[in-house]
């Protein structure tokens, strides 16, 4: 039976859990710290699992040890935790801007180490996320950490640790993108005429339908578009203006913001 110990028990943490659970890993495997009793208090209630304030006893037995802590507290979280650490353990940091070499500084040379950046629809089980391993990862720990994230949507690896980078504008950031297109949707659709409600309803089904359709992988992203664009019909006019508006430049742009914004928070939390 693989241990999983989560250092920190926020958000983040406890939503992964809940999808562990809800996926054949059990809470006997799992342990939890963190230093606030409230934070203590909901996971037990949510997942039934007692946490505790005291870092080194959650990870004494732990094969996999995932860091759920904030990326401002990470140094001075790990590098006390180094000494307790199973040196056959993988440690899986999910903290945005920790690079593997900060990890390795903290833990010493010999750590397995994963860098994973989830998303937040892991909090409906619909998340994504990048995973990059440094060179000690086994097989077996490879195996565990893609289940664990699994648990939470989909998780891809990635053979680059820069490529996190660009995990990150893709799909760390790119909730938001979607909520965006949502969001103006819904406010034209308002000013056609559409109530509020009205408008809400029709955008949200119309992304997941189009989601779906995308996901269900028989045609690709670009045969779909094409697939329901009749040429001088409205969404041919639709399309006509996105394109005449720039629209793959706009997303370009914005990517390599992220993607810029990414590389520097790495710099700014290097030690
Ligand atoms: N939320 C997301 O969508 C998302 C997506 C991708 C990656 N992440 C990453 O996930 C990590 C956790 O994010 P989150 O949203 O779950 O944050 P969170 O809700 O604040 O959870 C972090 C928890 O760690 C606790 N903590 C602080 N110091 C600790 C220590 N010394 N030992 C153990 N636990 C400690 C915090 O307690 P206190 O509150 O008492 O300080 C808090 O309960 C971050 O590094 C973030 O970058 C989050």
């Amino acid at each position: 039976m693989t241990n999983i110990a989560f250092i920190g028990g926020g958000n983040m943490a406890s939503c992964i859990i809940g999808g562990m659970l809800a996926n054949g890993f059990t809470a006997q495997q799992i342990r939890v710290s963190d230093p606030g009793e409230q934070a203590r208090d909901n996971i037990q209630a949510t997942h039934g699992i007692v946490a505790t304030g005291d870092n080194h006893s959650a990870v004494a037995d732990a094969d996999i040890v995932i860091l759920a802590v904030k990326p401002q507290v990470m140094g001075p979280v790990v590098s006390d935790l180094a000494s307790s650490l199973n040196s056959s353990c993988a440690v899986v940091s999910i903290a945005a801007g920790i690079q593997i070499s900060d990890l390795q500084n903290w833990l010493g040379d010999s750590q397995a180490i994963v860098r994973a950046m989830p998303n937040t629809p892991a909090m409906v089980r619909q998340g994504a996320t990048g995973l990059f391993a440094n060179p000690l990862i086994t097989s077996q720990h490879k195996e565990s950490i893609q289940a664990i994230f699994n648990a939470v949507g989909i998780a891809c690896w990635v053979d680059q640790e820069s490529q996190i980078d660009a995990v990150t504008a893709v799909s760390g950031s790119g909730p938001a993108y979607f909520f965006l297109v949502m969001e103006v949707m819904q406010k034209v659709a308002e000013e056609l005429g559409l109530s509020a409600q009205t408008a809400q309803q029709l955008t949200i089904q119309t992304a997941l339908g189009a989601a779906q359709m995308a996901s269900s992988g028989s045609l690709s992203t670009a045969e779909l578009r094409q697939q329901v664009t009749s040429p001088g019909g409205t969404t041919h006019a639709a399309i006509e203006s996105f394109k005449a508006g720039g629209i793959e430049n706009t997303f370009r742009e914005a990517m390599s913001a992220a993607l810029n914004r990414a590389e520097e928070m790495s710099k700014e939390f290097s030690s």
